[in-house]
């Protein structure tokens, strides 16, 4: 009897472990079989400004209303480089080693570090404004390879056109970019095509890094009547110290996009980057519905609007013409 007892205790007991091991292999094994088949999208940003922010997040809205959502049916990856090259590789080397499905670039720096890493996942860069002078394509139309994206390129010519419209006394143009930034470089040199057409003066102050900002625009106070900004990531990141500088200087300063007229700058001719943001995200559902991004030509957006900050327009003591006012997006 008491045998029996002891046998049947431990037949119970061995039932219950097995059950238990049943179950928890079970799970294990459903978890790992769900995140191994869901595609995983890596998200690379050089730096977070309001522009890149607001791309990254237009973008992300506009892939859940097609259908992709984290955590359900994706896996998205987001990682800020913070402005630091040394980063960047860190970054997309690690996207590539774990066998990511897709890489979204936001700005030209991300995108160069990425392309650098693999010529066989696919790479949608996002916002870059000389995908083919940066290296990124060889072609709009074909991109060829494993990569195609968005671009943001702006019209240095419209941009001084306004320039000179608003404030017509404009001799000697300030440019502040860091020349490490191939989309900052390209623009400059249209900069520089622009003035020499047009009897200006281009002066300019390059900067490394975000910190050198300041100094670079206060250098700039005494040499120039107006500054012109690129679409520049790192002086992006510093704009409300630039509007600071100019504020005090009474300098009007031109920039490459709508982001940094809201953070303090005076005025641009610029694209719209929620629909760029969108544009991206339609990209990256083709490829993850099968597209070979070399087949896919380059998306660019052809409109483009005035973008006037009135409080700094005041604070610099400028009358902006009535029909151009009309025109223009008011912050
Ligand atoms: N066009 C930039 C690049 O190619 C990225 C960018 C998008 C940007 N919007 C911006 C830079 C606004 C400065 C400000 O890298």
């Amino acid at each position: 009897m008491k045998g029996f007892k002891r046998k049947k205790f431990f037949s119970l007991l061995l039932t219950v472990f097995l059950l238990v091991a049943v179950i928890s292999a079970g799970c294990a094994g459903d978890a790992g079989e769900e995140s191994k088949d869901l595609p995983k999208i890596g998200i690379i940003q050089i730096v977070e400004h309001p522009s890149l922010n607001t791309i990254r997040e237009e973008m992300l809205a506009e892939l859940e209303a097609s259908g992709y959502k984290d955590g359900e049916n994706v896996i998205i990856d987001y990682q800020s480089a913070q402005g630091d090259a040394t980063n960047l590789k860190t970054i997309s080397q690690k996207f590539v080693a774990d066998g990511y499905d897709l890489i979204i670039a936001i700005a030209t720096p991300s995108a160069q570090a990425v392309v650098g890493e693999t010529k066989d996942i696919p790479i949608i860069f996002s916002a870059c404004t000389d995908p083919v002078g940066s290296g990124l394509v060889a072609s709009m139309e074909k991109p060829g390879g494993n990569v195609t994206g968005t671009s943001d390129a702006v019209s240095a010519e419209k941009i001084m056109g306004l320039a000179l419209e608003i404030t017509p006394n404009i001799k000697t143009v300030g440019a502040l970019y860091n020349a490490g930034e191939a989309n900052s470089v390209s623009v400059i040199n249209d900069l520089k095509a622009f003035a020499a057409a047009n009897g200006l003066t281009v002066v300019e102050a390059t900067v490394t890094n975000s910190s050198e900002v300041q100094q670079a625009a206060a250098s700039l106070a005494d040499k120039a009547d107006a500054v012109f900004i690129p679409i520049d990531n790192t002086v992006a990141s510093a704009m409300p110290i630039v509007a600071q500088v100019a504020k005090e200087a009474k300098l009007p300063v031109y920039v490459g996009a709508d982001s940094m007229v809201a953070d303090g700058g005076f005025a641009t001719y610029g694209i719209n980057y929620k629909i760029l943001g969108r544009k991206t995200a339609h990209l990256a559902a083709q490829v993850l519905e099968g597209a070979n991004p070399g087949d896919l030509p380059v998306v660019t957006i052809e409109e483009v609007e005035i973008y006037i900050n009135q409080e700094t327009a005041e604070a610099i003591g400028i009358d902006i013409p009535q029909a151009i006012l009309e025109q223009a997006n008011i912050f």
